[in-house]
């Protein structure tokens, strides 16, 4: 979606210099005290060629530009020209538009055509899903949305982490320790397969030997290994599958590095034949030196084959299975190297896509609260994580609301919602640090706070009983802190924009935060309800708007908007 004020703009400032529309575009700011008008042009750019001082320019130009409709005045302010809409044009342009597209408010079509590829929380199997994979599901489900709303067709993928000597491991581990029949398993009993298995191997040194020669019969094919295998993955995938259901993740393919197993032959030939390749120390590898990086292992001496071999054939299968534009990877920043790495190989495979994938990285989740932090051996499992969340915010809907109708559905929204958010309104690239108080604060900037103003704008809504109208006297809505709600509504579609281009669904949680600030703002000095029946319609109209973007802006996180809290 252009903004259409900004665009009027950008034409009239066209019209009288020499710069292109697009050069314009983009440096049109929005000031931040809107006393200064509601978009700004900086004149330092022009003062160069110009020779001309900044200031000076922007007074020539007040004097030689004429504001037409929406802009009603155009006023130099030191070395900024700017420029000021008609409120009631604005206003009257913005809430009707939320009010005709509603759930659909902020979506776009530049997507129209094109394919992204997003790879997100793709865990290892036979380990539980600990709070670090929360973090990619949450950045990569928010970017999936996000780009869908852009029109782009999302192909969500989960790379489980199904292949590896690991697996070779488990089973020499299952085979000579294991107790129970296969079908009682959880992945608690895997992991103490795990642990027992290294125990053992630091005793005796030919169990690691046994354990490559089972992973390299699962590559071959063995019967035996397979079937074990298989079902390590379904133990796996079933508690996978209730936290997805619990975050409301969904992927369009669940597809292991396993399943690249058959095409990695291919990969490694392509390699080879452009001369990438060569044997070091019985392994083979492509040197990557010259780039300033260590080489990537292709196949260790004992010819089984490596996570990065994997990659590459996946790229390689999923650019010719769904062609994409643009193939994102949300995994965190310790597999910068990894994914620099691959990136590279791709490049000198020759694949002209190899510039469309990217590494979204992250930091690390870290509990403030030291009870919850990792003690060793004791990872902290994000079902019980989540489980804890809706308990607490039980406790707390009971103590202030406890005749709320939907208890046990709006914890849960709730609850959940509090982690989503905690995670997803931190910058991707620092660390999350986790706090239950914060978490689930009703106050702070929080997930509760958002959805709690949302249930408050319904209430409202409630309260008033009737249809809300769009044909309202737009002049109602004149006053300051009225217009700067609609002005901050207006920006929804752009931050959506934004939060695609930079890959940071953290741009759209503060931008909701700022939303929910503008609205208590206004509510509070403002009644919505009163005796005048055309001031109430109009400011109903604006209410309806505010919980609209909310809600259009949780879903985009991945939460839910319940109407009562
Ligand atoms: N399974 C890996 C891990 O847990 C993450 C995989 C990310 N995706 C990928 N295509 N490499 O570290």
């Amino acid at each position: 979606m252009i903004d259409q004020f900004k665009k009027t703009i950008v034409c009239l400032l066209a019209d009288k210099t020499y710069l292109t529309e697009d050069e314009i575009d983009k440096c049109i700011e929005i000031p931040p005290d809107p006393k200064m008008g509601d978009y700004a042009f900086p004149c330092f750019s022009l003062s160069k060629t110009l020779k001309n001082s900044p200031n000076k320019i922007a007074s020539e130009l007040a004097d030689r530009l004429k504001p037409t409709s929406p802009v009603s005045e155009i006023k130099a302010i030191g070395p900024y020209l700017n420029f000021f809409l008609d409120k009631t044009t604005f206003s009257e342009v913005v809430l009707k538009k939320i009010s005709n597209e509603g759930n659909l408010y902020g979506s776009d079509t530049i997507g129209e055509g094109k394919t992204v590829v997003i790879d997100y929380s793709s865990p290892n199997i036979a380990k539980h899903l600990a709070v670090h994979h929360l973090r990619s599901a949450l950045i990569g489900n928010a970017l999936y949305n996000i780009y869908r709303n852009l029109g782009y067709k999302c192909v969500g993928i989960n790379h489980l982490g199904d292949w590896g000597t690991q697996f070779g491991q488990l089973i020499v581990a299952y085979k000579k320790w294991g107790e129970k029949n296969l079908e009682d398993y959880t992945i608690t009993d895997l992991n103490k397969l795990y642990v027992r298995f290294h125990q053992e191997a630091e005793k005796d040194i030919y169990l690691e030997d046994e354990a490559r020669e089972w992973f390299k019969k699962l590559e071959r094919g063995d019967t035996e290994a397979i079937e074990l295998w298989k079902r390590f993955k379904d133990i796996s995938l079933l508690e996978f599958q209730r936290v997805y259901k619990m975050l409301g993740i969904h992927f369009d393919a669940v597809v292991g590095e396993s399943f690249y197993n058959t095409m990695v032959e291919d990969t490694v030939s392509r390699i080879r034949e452009k001369g990438l390749a060569c044997i070091s120390d019985q392994a083979l590898i492509i040197d990557l030196e010259r780039y300033n990086m260590p080489p990537c292992l292709l196949r260790k001496k004992d010819d089984t084959t490596l996570y990065a071999t994997r990659d590459i054939a996946a790229a390689e299968y999923r650019k010719s299975a769904y062609n994409f534009d643009k193939m994102i990877y949300v995994v965190g920043s310790e597999q910068k190297l990894h994914f620099k790495q691959v990136f590279k190989v791709l490049e000198l495979m020759e694949y002209d896509w190899a510039g469309q994938c990217v590494h979204v990285d992250f930091g690390l989740m870290k509990f403030k609260d030291g009870k919850m932090s990792t003690r060793k051996g004791v990872v902290i499992l994000l079902e019980d994580l989540l489980i804890e969340a809706v308990e607490r915010i039980k406790k707390i809907i009971e103590e202030k609301n406890p005749s709320l109708k939907d208890k046990e559905l709006v914890a849960r929204d709730v609850g959940i919602g509090a982690v989503v958010f905690a995670d997803l309104s931190t910058k991707r690239n620092k660390d999350v640090i986790f706090d239950w108080d914060t978490v689930l604060n009703f106050e702070g900037e929080t997930g509760p706070y958002v959805q709690y103003t949302h249930a408050r704008l319904c209430s409202i809504l409630r309260k008033y009983g009737k249809d809300v109208m769009a044909d309202i006297d737009y002049t109602l809505l004149n006053e300051d802190d009225t217009i700067n709600l609609v002005k901050n509504l207006w920006q929804y579609p752009f931050v959506l924009l934004k939060s695609a281009q930079y890959y940071e669904p953290s741009l759209m949680s503060n931008y909701l935060i700022d939303v929910c600030a503008n609205v208590n703002k206004f509510y509070n000095s403002h009644r919505v309800l009163s005796e005048n029946d055309d001031l109430t319609k109009a400011r109903i109209l604006l209410v309806d708007a505010a919980r609209q973007i909310i809600k259009n802006g949780l879903r985009i996180l991945g939460m839910h908007a319940p109407a009562e809290m």
